[in-house]
């Protein structure tokens, strides 16, 4: 159940359904049941450690996106944390203005406001995202109240679903869906929200609207070749951290990865990247070093999917190297010994 989805779109739950499916009972108030009634006010604490109350300064009349991360993990939130990091930059300034990021800490012990600073800068996540740690029994609380918690369990390396819960608080609209969605999809929805919300429409209107946007931000997301896999998954999963041709990223460009490396290497690496730093792999190492020690994702991607990676990343390679040696033939002509200048 816990299992990663990395689908698009297909996991917007209304959040109607979650609560009850999640918290067992909701406190029954007229109008919005999800104000001071519903949401612990407990204090936490920011990157900056200023002391915060959950309720009043963080949802109170905002329209907000949270996610539970741990700073140390090495499965879905590097990703995750790397999409909303895009679906920042979509928002633009609306961030920290009428719409607030909020990733809190589900390892408190280890992250502290210093660690999560160090976090918050290594992803460049911009003004407007609060990261939040506390006591570990007020942060459950509050994962259970936003049907973000997960039980402990130790045949699960992870621990935590991917998931992110947007809330226009005002509105009482709450929605969850899968972090690791297209960040166009995720935009466009909290753009929905944040228009809802300044029109005071009903909540009837609210929802309609919100199917709309869904349906438009489909309609203009740009559009990927689903048959081709391995473009496929190198945009819904690969795509947030890393380009091919156009420069580092979060991590490093992958244009000619496939020459530099040994195949069986790649394979390993891209399959389970933390195994390779846990076995101290020199290579593995040294990169980490280099990009600011951010952990690449163990998304567990099947067989299949790193073949049609190795492949599209081949493929990208191969259409470079031509490209290369084409300029390489032309200015070749002039050199004197005749042989191609490499
Ligand atoms: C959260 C960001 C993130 C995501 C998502 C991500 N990577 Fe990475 N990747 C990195 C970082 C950072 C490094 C550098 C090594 C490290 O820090 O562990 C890296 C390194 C690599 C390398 C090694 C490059 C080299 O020079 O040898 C390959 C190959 C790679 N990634 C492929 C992928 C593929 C394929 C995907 C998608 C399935 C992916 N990455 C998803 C962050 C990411």
């Amino acid at each position: 159940m816990r299992r990663k989805h990395f689908g698009f779109a297909a996991g917007a739950i209304f959040l109607t359904a979650i609560f009850f499916m999640t918290a067992g009972s909701i406190p029954a108030v007229a109008g919005n049941p999800w104000g001071a009634n519903y949401f612990p006010n407990v204090t936490l604490t920011t990157q900056d450690g200023k002391q915060v109350h959950f309720y009043d300064d963080l949802l109170k009349g905002k329209i907000v996106v949270i996610d539970m991360i741990y700073t140390h993990c090495v499965d879905a939130c590097p990703l995750e944390t790397a999409r909303l990091v895009q679906v920042q930059k979509m928002l633009g300034d609306r961030v920290g203005k009428n719409i607030f990021f909020y990733s809190i800490s589900i390892d408190p012990t280890h992250d502290t406001p210093k660690v999560l600073r160090e976090y918050a800068a290594k992803y460049h996540a911009g003004p407007g995202w609060t990261f939040l740690t506390g006591k570990k029994e007020d942060i459950d609380r509050v994962a259970k109240k936003l049907g973000l918690y997960s039980e402990p369990d130790p045949s699960d390396r992870d621990g935590h679903t991917p998931s992110v819960l947007i809330g226009d608080e005002p509105g009482g609209q709450w929605i969850r869906n899968s972090a690791t969605d297209n960040p166009r999809f995720l935009a466009n929805m909290i753009v929905g929200w944040l228009d809802n919300w300044k029109s005071e429409q009903s909540a009837k209107n609210a929802q309609n609207a919100q199917a709309a946007a869904t349906k438009a931000s489909y309609e203009q997301a740009p559009r990927i070749d689903i048959s081709d896999k391995g473009r496929y998954a190198f945009a819904s999963q690969c795509a947030a951290c890393h380009t091919i041709g156009h420069g580092d990223k979060i991590g490093p460009d992958l244009l000619g990865v496939t020459n530099v490396r040994d195949h069986t290497w790649l394979v390993r690496f891209i399959a389970s990247p933390d195994k390779l730093l846990a076995e101290k792999d020199p290579i593995a190492t040294a990169l980490f070093r280099k990009y600011n020690e951010v952990n690449m994702p163990n998304t567990r991607l099947t067989n299949e999917d790193v073949n049609e990676l190795m492949s599209f990343l081949e493929r990208q390679s191969a259409a470079h190297d031509k490209e290369t040696s084409e300029t390489t033939k032309s200015s070749a002509v002039k050199t004197e010994s005749g042989q191609p200048m490499r």
